[in-house]
């Protein structure tokens, strides 16, 4: 249990919110069509170890680097099941922010999991954000930690139309064996260079378990 506690992530939540979702699952599975088992693998996966430490060091090191101020708001593309934006808020973020998520279930059970009024739940693809003069002109901390499940070509392009005055974390990984990830990297320098950031306030790699994991952290 105590790697599930980081500092932005409590033992009474995964009482309260987890584990009673993770037993409506199983039981919804057994006597309906509504949701598949893989789903409580797929929410145990955004509880590991790994994912944890992840969201972890993003939040650790945007503190560091850019902190996020009153007027910004906060995107976080690929919410999932909400972990990044659930995180962002334990370490005290009261800023909005836009969870954007294109899976239909990850928004039916990240509502599920919610506990924080400051999260909006949005069906969207999170980088049309970036083709949107309102959405594109105003200050933002964007965030997403799933670059190796977004086209490398198509990112590269969303992340040329960034606002200069906006700061952008990304992660990626170099976890080649998914199906689903599109766009891995096998070392920092690989994904940085595949991306055109100007100003890069940070850079990390880090090893979690069997992989490594990617920042970057620009404006
Ligand atoms: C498997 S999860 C996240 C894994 C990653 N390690 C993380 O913690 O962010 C990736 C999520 O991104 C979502 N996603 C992919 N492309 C997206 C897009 N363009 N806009 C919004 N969500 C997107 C997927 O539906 C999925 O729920």
């Amino acid at each position: 249990m105590e790697h599930l506690t980081t500092k932005y992530i409590q033992k009474s939540f995964y009482e309260t919110k987890v584990l009673p979702l993770l037993s409506f699952l199983y039981t919804d599975t057994m006597y309906s069509n509504k949701y598949d088992y893989y789903r409580i693998k797929d929410i145990l996966d955004q509880y590991s170890s790994g994912q944890l430490e992840s969201k972890r060091w993003a939040i650790d090191e945007l503190n560091n680097c850019a902190p996020i101020s009153q007027e910004d708001l906060v995107v976080v593309i690929g919410g999932w099941y909400g972990l990044m934006s659930h995180m962002l808020c334990e370490s005290g973020v009261t800023n909005t922010i836009m969870d954007y998520e294109i899976d239909e279930t990850c928004i039916d059970l990240h509502y599920k999991l919610k506990v924080h009024d400051n999260i909006m739940i949005e069906y969207q693809d999170g980088f049309e954000i970036f083709d949107s003069r309102e959405h594109n002109g105003n200050d933002k901390v964007i965030i997403c930690t799933a670059c190796e499940h977004i086209d490398g070509d198509d990112l590269y392009g969303y992340v040329a139309m960034k606002n200069p005055k906006s700061t952008i974390l990304l992660q990626s990984n170099n976890m080649h064996n998914i199906d689903s990830h599109v766009n891995c990297h096998d070392s920092l320098d690989d994904f940085i260079d595949s991306l055109p950031l100007d100003k890069i306030l940070y850079k990390g790699a880090k090893r979690i378990g069997d992989y490594e994991r990617y920042m970057v952290i620009a404006r």
